[in-house]
This record gives structure tokens, C-alpha cells and sequence, in this order.
């Protein structure tokens, strides 16, 4: 059964409610990751929180960035949102990166740039086992590069100072958890195509492509500066009360542990209190599941969202956002 739909009788109160709502980011933070399960809400809570930033200070600009391919920001929030930074109100852009296509993009670029110069220096050249490196070299990147880029690009619209917080919505766990791995072994993979590149510098320019690519290390750089830094970045998980979903976000939590800091759980979807036998039931269950995540995480912020009338639509979405944390 697809998270949020009921098989209670009754229908979900109309307003959100949150128990043990976290105090709001510090003013300090620049990069909030929402990640977890499949389907868990974390679209859901990155919009609204995107929009309770976005209300509480708005002399400052936050940017909601969202990976997947499909446009799940757009229709949370009920309104197109583009490859481009789109405004939604006052401090707040989204922006939906298909990070596959950019990727594709880089590729095609790199591919032309190569071909044009190696048919102008190969007579005077024996580039043979090189030439095969060079062009096979972003075939041989590694899995996940694309998604890096993205990541990347976002990044440096924050160190050009658009913006003063990236709130991302992150793709499921496994994804999230190479994602976070990923900006070193790109830098490495970086290496050896700086290696090549340098090796040549003389007969081989490709000036485009490594400018593009020296961006993106650098970028790299700031991702992994910031990922280490647990005041300016944290990742804020969000589960359901379910088994299954708590072995998950067991994994994902130690997955993270030396790659971002986790100070808030969100166990979004839960049932909320009634005095339907059927809800009862369901709540017995869900506490335990509950209980084993305080014992797991006895110093994580926990905070329970309950089921709520669907929040969709910027005006239902900001008063989850309203609920879901404390004034600092
Ligand atoms: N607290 C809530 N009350 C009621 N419905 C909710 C709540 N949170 C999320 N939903 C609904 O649950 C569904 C899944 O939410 P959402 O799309 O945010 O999940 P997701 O984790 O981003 O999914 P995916 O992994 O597919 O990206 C949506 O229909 C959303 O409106
Ligand atoms: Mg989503």
C-alpha cells in the first residue's frame, strides 16, 4: 500500500500536527538534506520547510533543488518548476536538475572538442593508447557522476552568494548514500583526466571541457567542505513508523554517520490518535517501532508528523512548514 493512504475509515484531520517539532536550522546552515525511503514524504517536508525558511527570513534566499528525474517538486508544490532556479515567492527558488541530461550535455561537448583537436594534431602525433583513455574516459566515470554534477552546480550557486541555503530533496537512500560518497571518488576520477589532459597540455587543448571540468572540482571541493562542516550542513531523515522503514533508516543513519552530520528524524505518516480501535491498533504498533528508534538514536531529534489531509499546494504546505519546527 503506497505511503499516505489510509486504510482507516475515518478521514485524516485536516490540519498538520507535529509532536516534538525541532527548533528551526540555525541562521549559519547552507545545506539541508532531506533523504530516506521511497515514498517516505520527503519531498513533502523538503517544500515545506523550504517554505517555512522562506517566511521566517526573508532577507535571506533559499533555493529547494530537487534530483529526480520526475517533476515531484512541481507538483507538490502545484507550479512549474524548471532546470533553472524558479521563483516560487519571496526567499524561495526551486529548481528540478535532470542531472542525466546534463551529464549528456558535458559528454557531447567533451566528445566534439576531442575529436576536433585530435584531427588536427594526430599526423604529428602517436597518441594510440591515450587517444583510447581520453575517449573512453567519460564512459568510465563513475556511477552517479551526473548526479554529483548537479549537486555541484547547486553548490556554486551558494558560493556565488544567490543563495544562503540549499534545502535538497534527496533521491531515495541508496542513491543519497553514493551521492555523499561520490565527490571523492570523483576527485580522484578528476585526477587521472587532469593527469591525461596535462600530460598533452602542449599539443591538446580542450578548453571548454576543462574549464567545465576544473569547475567541477572545485565545486567538488565545496560540497565536501560543507558535507564536513555538521554547522553549515546536516542531512534531516524522514521515515515512516513501519519495520521496514526503520531498518532503513538504520541503515541510512549508519551509512551517514562519517559523511554528514543527522541531528532530526521527521517519522512522518503516522497515525494520529483516536478513539477508533482500528487507529489504536495501528498507533500500539507504530510506538514500538518508535521506541527502537529512540533506543537506535537516543541523541537525534525525533519528531513525529502526523497523517495529515494531503499536503499539496504551497498554502497546505506552509502550514506543515509551520507546524513542523519551533521558532529558534
Ligand atoms: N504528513 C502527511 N500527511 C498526509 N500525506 C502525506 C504526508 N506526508 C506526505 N504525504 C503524501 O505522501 C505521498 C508521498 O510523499 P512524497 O512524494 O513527499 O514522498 P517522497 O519520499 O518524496 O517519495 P519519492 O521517494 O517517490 O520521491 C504524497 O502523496 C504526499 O502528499
Ligand atoms: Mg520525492
Amino acid at each position: 500500500m503506497p505511503a499516505g493512504v489510509g486504510v482507516l475509515s475515518r478521514p485524516a484531520p485536516l490540519a498538520p500536527r507535529v509532536e516534538g517539532a525541532p527548533p528551526l536550522p540555525s541562521p549559519e546552515m547552507q545545506l539541508l538534506i532531506f533523504g530516506g525511503k521511497g515514498g517516505v514524504g520527503k519531498t513533502t517536508l523538503a517544500c515545506a520547510t523550504a517554505l517555512r525558511l522562506a517566511a521566517e527570513r526573508p532577507d535571506r534566499e533559499v533555493l529547494l533543488v530537487s534530483t529526480d528525474p520526475a517533476p515531484s517538486v512541481s507538483v507538490c508544490l502545484d507550479q512549474t518548476v524548471g532546470p533553472e532556479p524558479t521563483r516560487v515567492c519571496t526567499g524561495l527558488a526551486a529548481m528540478e536538475i535532470d542531472a542525466q541530461t546534463e551529464f549528456e550535455t558535458l559528454k557531447r561537448q567533451y566528445a566534439a572538442e576531442l575529436e576536433r583537436v585530435l584531427a588536427s594534431v594526430l599526423p604529428n602525433l602517436d597518441l594510440t593508447f591515450d587517444r583510447h583513455v581520453m575517449e573512453r574516459i567519460l564512459d568510465l566515470s563513475p556511477p552517479g557522476l551526473d548526479e554529483v554534477m548537479a549537486l555541484s552546480r547547486a553548490a556554486e550557486l551558494l558560493a556565488a552568494g544567490t543563495y544562503d541555503l540549499l534545502v535538497l530533496d534527496a533521491a531515495p537512500t541508496g542513491h543519497l548514500v553514493r551521492l555523499l560518497e561520490m565527490p571523492e571518488l570523483i576527485d580522484r576520477w578528476l585526477k587521472v583526466l587532469f593527469e591525461v589532459l596535462l600530460k598533452y597540455r602542449n599539443v591538446l587543448r580542450l578548453p571548454d571541457v576543462s574549464e567545465r571540468l576544473v569547475r567541477l572540482s572545485r565545486n567538488l571541493k565545496r560540497v565536501r567542505a560543507l558535507l564536513a562542516d555538521p554547522r553549515r550542513a546536516a542531512l534531516y531523515t524522514v521515515t515512516i513508523p513501519t519495520e521496514m522503514a526503520y531498518e532503513e533508516t538504520r541503515d541510512l543513519l549508519a551509512a551517514c554517520e562519517r559523511l554528514v552530520s543527522a541531528p532530526v528524524v521527521f517519522i512522518n505518516l503516522t497515525t494520529p490518535g483516536s478513539d477508533c480501535p482500528l487507529c489504536c491498533a495501528l498507533r500500539c504498533r507504530e510506538s514500538r517501532v518508535e521506541d527502537k528508534l529512540a533506543s537506535l538514536v537516543p541523541r537525534v531529534h525525533r519528531a513525529l508528523v502526523y497523517r495529515c489531509r494531503e499536503p499539496q499546494g504551497q498554502e497546505r504546505l506552509r502550514e506543515l512548514g509551520r507546524a513542523m519546527y519551533l521558532p529558534r
